[in-house]
């Protein structure tokens, strides 16, 4: 069976196509909106080993460290261009108070993370070293403010302590902790999920609160602050039309958080032993992440027409059961080939709604849920989602170009008790035009058993040479500790082109992004 993604005339066209023909027509000459960078965001939160251990060790670590960041973790994130990387949290946020990271380490008290398995935070990473991290790596610094136990005054200094540049008590007290400058901050999360372990709010009450927090977060000698409303979860679509409704002149984004999760109570099974109904479960699950999204725009368009408020994805990925043998609640899990697929088939979704979401943050940045990178010691791998992010960073800042995909699609979900019965494209794609007018291609075959070739229509487009990368491997294979390059990019040659057509062959479970001259 063939489905339609774009416009009704293909329909028609797919009908002559016969089954196993996969085809992608690029529409060049339609061109869409920018993507933002910001679409490849990150997020740290203190959890587990994401700060400690896995980008921060300390100045005095055996672990070589470049001021105390793991050097091996700092190299990797630079190849990866990340954008912009939010922190402190996730739910550590509203129980974060600024003034117990600064100053000397030895005087910095210690707290319980009573959200993440009850450890002890000695606060030895606070502001100056994530504010440090950020430029080093190139990053905005994106800041989830604490509304759920915090004070409107504490988060007002903190704004001040970071962005004033004046003869401020704020900014002297930075000044007497080492860091002359103020810092570059543009985006300040007003609280993090404040309909849950953010306070357990109404969105009537907590609208209100921003409106408050959001008088006193002052713009500071030449900063801007973008100033972000904590939204929904999924499916709340109440909360977003009630913050708009509330507070929509006050706030220059809201954020959403959605989850490729089996549920919130009970296993959230294995990340790494599943079957074939599980993986293609998992595909579909993260594909909803599209009916969600244009829900929640929907209710923007309405009651903010003219489009000045953005969604900001500020929280997605995958989620499974802990990694055996790690501690509970510290979210260390694994990522395999099928992580990849969530990555890439996500990142075609986001590409296609950049008009109203502006900003994407992986959950976690290193071992934590979905993660781009996982350190034990002194070891380091990269998690095949680490190589989708670096072979779809051609599409950072790049045009949307729209495609038509037809392809055969698999229904899921009917072996399954309780999950939701869906129908699945086998083929996912996305396509940019960078700054140098250069076109880019990425395509996943979804399929978990068979090869596919597709065929690519250039309409148009006059190309002599197409060269590729590709990230293939059987749908659990991962990368560990002892063998850390199983999954891992190639070059890629499978491509023909003729007349202003391509062929692509494409290997079961893989991923390419071409090039195309
Ligand atoms: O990313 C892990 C947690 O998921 C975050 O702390 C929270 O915001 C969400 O529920």
């Amino acid at each position: 069976m063939k489905i339609k993604n774009l416009f009704s005339a293909a329909l028609l066209a797919a009908m002559a196509i016969p089954a196993g023909a996969q085809t992608v027509t690029v529409h060049a000459d339609k061109p869409g909106d920018v993507i933002p960078k910001e679409i490849y965001g990150q997020f740290a939160e203190h959890l587990g080993t994401c700060i400690y251990g896995g980008l921060w060790v300390g100045e005095n670590s055996s672990i070589p460290n470049q001021n105390g960041y793991r050097t091996d973790v700092l190299n990797a994130l630079k190849e990866l261009k990340v954008p912009v990387l939010r922190w402190p949290g996730g739910c550590f946020a509203d129980e974060y108070h600024w003034r117990d990271g600064i100053g000397p380490k030895e005087n910095r008290p210690k707290m319980v993370n009573n959200n993440w398995g009850g450890t002890v935070e000695d606060n030895s990473f606070g502001t100056h070293e994530f504010f440090n991290l950020c430029e080093l790596i190139g990053a905005q610094p994106y800041l989830s403010g604490n509304v759920g136990s915090g004070t409107v005054e504490e988060l007002a200094k903190w704004v001040e302590y970071i962005t004033s540049d004046g003869d401020s008590p704020m900014a002297n007290l930075r000044r007497q902790n080492g860091r002359e400058k103020s810092w570059n901050l543009k985006y300040l999360g007003v609280g993090n999920e404040s309909w849950g372990c953010g306070g357990n709010m109404r969105p009537e009450y907590y609208a209100d609160l921003f409106r408050r927090y959001g008088t006193y977060c002052r713009d500071y000698d030449g900063h801007k602050l973008y100033k972000v409303a904590s939204g929904a979860s999924d499916y709340e679509y109440y909360w977003t039309r009630t913050l708009l409704e509330r507070a929509k002149d006050q706030m220059a984004g809201i954020s959403l958080h959605y989850y490729t999760v089996w549920g919130w109570s009970g296993s959230k099974h294995s990340a790494t032993k599943f079957d074939k109904d599980e993986y293609y479960w998992t595909i579909g699950k993260c594909r909803e992440i599209e009916d969600v999204l244009i829900k929640h725009i929907a209710i923007m368009d309405e009651l903010d027409p003219k489009n000045k408020v953005d969604l900001l994805l500020d929280e997605w990925g995958t989620w499974w059961d802990e990694e055996p043998g790690t501690i509970k609640g510290h979210l260390f899990q694994q990522n395999t080939m099928r992580d990849a697929v969530v990555a890439s088939t996500s990142l075609d979704i986001f590409h296609k709604y950049t008009r109203r979401l502006k900003m994407a943050n992986i959950a976690q940045i290193v071992n934590v849920l979905q993660s781009m990178i996982l350190t034990k010691d002194d070891k380091m791998v990269l998690t095949p989602t680490y190589h989708v992010f670096k072979m779809y960073a051609v599409h950072q800042d790049a045009t949307y170009i729209p495609l038509d995909i037809q392809c055969d699609e698999i229904e899921t979900g009917k072996t399954m008790r309780h999950f939701a019965e869906r129908k699945l494209p086998l083929v996912s794609a996305t396509a940019s035009k960078d700054k140098q007018g250069t076109l880019h291609i990425s395509l996943t075959n979804v399929s978990i058993d068979k090869e596919q070739e597709v065929t690519i229509n250039l309409n148009g487009i006059k190309a002599t040479k197409a060269s590729g990368t590709i990230l293939t491997a059987s749908v659990d294979a991962k990368n560990t500790f002892d063998n850390p390059n199983v999954v891992t990019t190639a070059p890629f040659k499978e491509v023909k082109i003729n007349k202003g057509t391509m062929k692509v062959k494409m290997p079961k479970n893989s991923i390419v992004t071409l090039t195309i001259q």
